[in-house]
């Protein structure tokens, strides 16, 4: 993901793809154009990447020009475009070829049938490296069409947004959603992750997504989903890790606003990371972190034993039952250490500390994010 001026884009078509395109379009108007040398006319400033490489891939003689229009502030198209910079040859009796970068609603297409109206050409045809059917509002016949794109705005290639992007060699498309900050928080029974989730969702005004309270949340109020999950749990087999999906997609979907989700508990395994990758990207948005807390073994258990003393939780009193939990936190997680390893999302926090000192940590490690 990139940010330009206030915006985040992300990415959408790639270098490799954007160049395929350019060739096809190169092969198609070759093979059309036969033996005469048809002039090619790139529309400034957006085309000057796409025409480079058109003409680099031409694979016959050719002749390049440009014009200069100006009709658009920001993200949108306005009604008044201005002549910057006119032809400045003459064209008369030639097979021209407008190469634009991209036709939203059409009124600098129109604009520039306007300027070839007595230009005398014996042929004009507009081929554009993208186009918004969503959007164009004109009749001019698009000769050649590099790809068709839905009605959002995008950088990239020569595209920019106020100014910024033109020189990015892959093409981005501006998110809908607002930027969210979405962790994935794991640590080992004792390591503080409650605690510090407390702090993390205040400061950061992130929503905790705790799996097993959603689950719990959607069963004790028979929800589709909760009885869907139950009518598996009752049998005794794992709750298929769509129904979890669902679960929380249901529970982003309630805080459509937040800046960002803790979600604890959650994945646990390759699949389901992958499908809360999936879930965020659907949501326009990423898992930012994996943020683990990091608490050596012996102090786990002095914790949890400490803790079993006045919690009178069953699993908290017995050491061997509390180092098994450990030994199975880190089979489980060394796996999701890997995947988020990968993406350069894994960040170890050391958990042990003061409270403040750790949470400390966790701000140090979020702010740079
Ligand atoms: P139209 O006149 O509305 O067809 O818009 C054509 C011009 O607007 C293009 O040559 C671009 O300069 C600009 N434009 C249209 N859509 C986008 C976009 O998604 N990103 C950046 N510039 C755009
Ligand atoms: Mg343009």
């Amino acid at each position: 993901m990139i940010k330009l001026h206030d915006l985040y884009f992300k990415p959408f078509i790639s270098e490799q793809e954007v160049d395929a395109i350019v060739q096809n379009m190169v092969d198609d108007i070759a093979k059309d154009m036969q033996d005469d040398i048809p002039v090619f006319v790139g529309i400034l400033n957006g085309s000057f990447m796409f025409v480079s490489d058109f003409v680099k891939k031409y694979p016959k003689p050719c002749e390049v020009t440009f014009i200069k229009l100006a009709s658009y502030e920001g993200l949108k198209s306005t009604e008044d475009i201005h002549r910057l910079i006119g032809l400045t040859q003459d064209l008369s009796g030639r097979k021209v070829v407008i190469l634009e970068d991209i036709i939203d609603s059409g009124k600098t297409l129109e604009e520039v049938h306007r300027i070839f109206l007595n230009e005398g050409v014996d042929e004009l045809k507009i081929a554009t490296l993208f186009y918004k059917p969503e959007a164009y509002k004109k009749d001019y016949k698009l000769h050649y069409v590099g790809k068709e794109i839905p009605d959002k705005f995008i950088v990239g290639y020569g595209l920019d947004y106020d100014g910024l992007g033109r020189d990015i060699p892959a093409i981005y498309q501006l998110k809908t959603t607002q930027h969210m900050t979405n962790l994935v928080l794991f640590g080992p029974p004792g390591a503080g992750k409650g605690t510090q989730a407390n702090f993390l969702k205040e400061t950061y005004n992130l929503i905790h997504i705790s799996t097993g309270d959603v689950f719990r949340f959607n069963i004790k109020n028979e929800t589709a989903l909760g009885m869907l999950a139950k009518s598996y749990m009752d049998k005794g087999e794992l709750v298929p890790d769509q129904v979890t999906i669902d679960m929380l997609n249901a529970e982003v979907e309630k805080n459509a606003d937040a800046n960002g989700f803790i979600f604890d508990g959650f994945p646990r395994t390759n699949a389901q990371a992958e499908a809360l990758d999936k879930l965020m990207n659907s949501k326009d948005s990423q898992i930012n972190a994996m943020i683990a807390l990091e608490v050596d073994d012996e102090v786990l258990v002095e914790r949890l034993l400490e803790r079993g003393k006045t919690s009178g939780r069953k699993d908290d009193a017995d050491e061997s039952i509390i180092r098994n939990r450990i030994t199975e936190y880190y089979n489980k997680t060394a796996i999701l250490k890997d995947y988020y390893t990968a993406q350069d999302k894994y960040f170890g926090v050391d958990g042990v500390g003061s409270i403040s000192e750790i949470t400390e940590r966790l701000n140090a490690v979020i702010d740079k994010l």
